[in-house]
């Protein structure tokens, strides 16, 4: 099935978890990528990848000393990645189990982007993935996250995230707004 098409269905089915109607956008998504410093070594984790819009853009953007893995919950999205991207690593699964799903991993955590929906997932949900951001981000490491509301408050999942910086990309649709948090 066509990304779209699949992103759709998906929308339909898990509003909550989908969060949103359309992929990101390419201009999102570059966007986004560039918050990475570049020449900077370890693992990327790309949290609730969709149809893999974000993803095409990390894996133009990074260095080759960066490797990124992606974690996607949806079976199906998770399948449609694995076979848009066969050589990157798509971990099926919660991001409430970030720790769990990424047990095999030795380098550092440099960057954490995240497409989760998080004005819609749960309080309980959002408070578990934000312990699970803590455990494996690096100090000083970024966590990189967009939101479809343009003026409200950063919503960092964890209080030992600190905002440094935020970005608008009016060329999306709906037109977000990207919050760059600091591991303390
Ligand atoms: C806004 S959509 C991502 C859009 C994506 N950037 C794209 O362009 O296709 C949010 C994604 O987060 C995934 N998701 C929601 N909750 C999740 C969780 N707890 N763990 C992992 N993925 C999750 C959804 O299945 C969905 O694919």
């Amino acid at each position: 099935m066509r990304g779209f098409t699949l992103f759709l269905r998906e929308a339909i089915t898990h509003p909550s978890t989908v969060g949103a109607l359309f992929p990101s956008s390419k201009r999102l998504a570059n966007t986004l990528a560039k918050q990475i410093p570049p020449h900077s070594k370890g693992l990327i984790i790309e949290l609730g990848a969709g149809t893999g819009a974000i993803t095409d853009s990390l894996l133009h953007q990074k260095s080759p000393q960066q490797e990124l893995i992606v974690i996607e919950q949806s079976a199906k999205l998770a399948e449609h990645l694995i076979q848009r991207f066969p050589n990157v690593k798509v971990i099926q699964g919660d991001a409430g189990h970030l720790n769990q799903l990424l047990d095999s991993v030795s380098a550092p955590i440099q960057a954490i982007v995240s497409s989760l929906p998080l004005r819609t997932l749960s309080p309980y949900i959002i408070k578990k993935i934000g312990r699970e951001i803590n455990q494996v981000l690096q100090e000083g490491g970024l966590f990189i996250q967009y939101t479809y509301s343009l003026w409200g408050d950063p919503l960092a999942p964890s209080p030992h995230l600190k905002l440094i910086h935020r970005q608008w990309v009016w060329r999306n649709l709906p037109p977000a707004r990207i919050d760059v948090f600091y591991r303390k």
